[in-house]
């Protein structure tokens, strides 16, 4: 298989790397600290196509492939996961779903202006007792001939308060089950839609997580994405290419971790040399330079089964278990190779182990990717 990368495939990494550098990298120590959501940074972002990647221009995409895809989110993942997580979620969750499943009207008015960065989407599936359990959801859209209303309650929702358009899945029918659920677009001003209050997070302390309150909200019909009863397969397919955008996320952490603890190995010196000399802290860099090769090839292998066709449920959980196992183990690492420097905020590594833990929680923990390799891989 031939993962070499085309030239314009360069230019994109290159431009992700240099962005990153350039524009995130400043100020990533405070946002990190004060929760402050990356406002400046999504609008460049926006500027620069990383907002609807893989949309058709006709949408006010850029038209890209998966694989180019997974290189942006390597590259922002390195210096700012809180950034990356708002390009994964508008990317991946959000336009691709739009753009697979929504109707010509609802492409027109909702995801040209997502796709372009003019707005960002949410998308909410989690709910208090409904996080690993999917299909347990307790939110209910009535049907009530020309709309539904929507009743109940969101959990832990990426760009909660910052997105303008928000996809929720909902049981309409509870007799049918899973094939009960809808999938609906909600709009920021709806009368009856209330955001709830921000969690106070461990990691990815840049992006804002909510949870999110619906009474009485008004839908129109026109608003479901796809047949009545599709919403809960809509998520499942929507959120197996999420999975490689958060491998992808999880690669760069880790390559991110790692970058870092090489740069200061070769300039740290104990006992008379620089510690890179120590086999104790080169055997470190050996295996998290192994581990990183592996989930790289892995997250480009997800990337490129989608982009040609080929079943990617399998690939991209396996990519995302790896990836993001590498991801906390190198970040721990990272922390021990710097020391006491690595334990204080300055040398940015504490940071990516606590950004890296999500990695194996959101868009299905690890123990839901093993579910849904062991069922692939018994299948047949
Ligand atoms: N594609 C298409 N259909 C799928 C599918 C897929 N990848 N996976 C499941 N389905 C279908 C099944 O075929 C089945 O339909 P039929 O009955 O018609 O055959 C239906 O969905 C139900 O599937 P299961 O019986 O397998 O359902 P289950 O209850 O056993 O659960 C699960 C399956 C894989 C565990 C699922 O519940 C799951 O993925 N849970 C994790 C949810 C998750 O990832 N949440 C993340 C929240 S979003 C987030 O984190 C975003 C963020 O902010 C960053």
């Amino acid at each position: 298989m031939d993962f070499t990368l085309s030239e314009e495939q360069k230019m994109i990494q290159e431009a992700a790397r240099e962005f990153a550098q350039n524009e995130l990298l400043p100020g990533v120590i405070e946002r990190d600290e004060k929760q402050k959501f990356p406002a400046e940074q999504v609008k460049r972002m926006g500027e620069l196509g990383f907002l609807g990647m893989m949309v058709d221009p006709e949408y006010g995409g850029s038209g890209l492939d998966t694989v180019s895809y997974v290189l942006v989110m390597e590259e922002l993942s390195k210096v700012d996961a809180s950034s990356s997580v708002i390009v994964s979620v508008n990317n991946s969750l959000v336009c691709w779903g739009l753009e697979t499943y929504g109707s010509e009207a609802q492409k027109t008015k909702y995801l040209k202006p997502l796709a372009s960065g003019d707005v960002i989407g949410a998308f909410c599936l989690s709910e208090p007792e409904a996080g690993s359990d999917a299909t347990s959801q307790k939110t209910t859209a009535v049907d009530k001939g020309d709309h539904y209303i929507l009743n109940g309650t969101k959990n832990w929702i990426t760009n909660g308060n910052s997105a303008s358009v928000y996809i929720v899945i909902a049981q309409t029918d509870k007799e049918k089950g899973h094939k009960g659920i809808n999938a609906l677009i909600i709009e920021k001003d709806m009368p009856g839609f209330e955001i709830g209050p921000k969690e106070n997070k461990l990691g990815i302390r840049g992006s804002d997580t909510h949870s999110l309150i619906f009474n009485d909200v008004k839908i129109p019909k026109e608003n479901r994405i796809g047949e009545d009863g599709f919403g809960f397969k809509f998520a499942m397919k929507t959120l197996a290419g999420g999975r490689i955008g958060i491998a992808a996320q999880a690669l760069g952490i880790a390559a991110g971790a790692y970058e870092l603890s090489k740069k200061y190995a070769k300039e740290r010196k104990a006992f008379g040399t620089e510690i890179a000399n120590h086999q104790a802290i080169a055997f470190k860099l050996a295996d998290m330079c192994t581990q990183i090769e592996a989930a790289r090839l892995l997250v480009y292998k997800a990337a490129r089964d989608k982009d040609i066709g080929a079943n990617y449920d399998l690939s991209g959980a396996i990519a995302k278990l790896h990836a993001s196992q590498t991801a906390m183990d190198t970040s721990i690492e990272a922390v021990q190779i710097h020391g006491g420097n690595g334990y204080v905020k300055d040398y940015h590594v504490e940071r990516l182990m606590r950004d890296a833990k999500i990695t194996q929680i959101y868009e299905g923990t690890s123990e839901i990717q093993k579910i849904v390799i062991s069922r692939g891989i018994l299948r047949n």
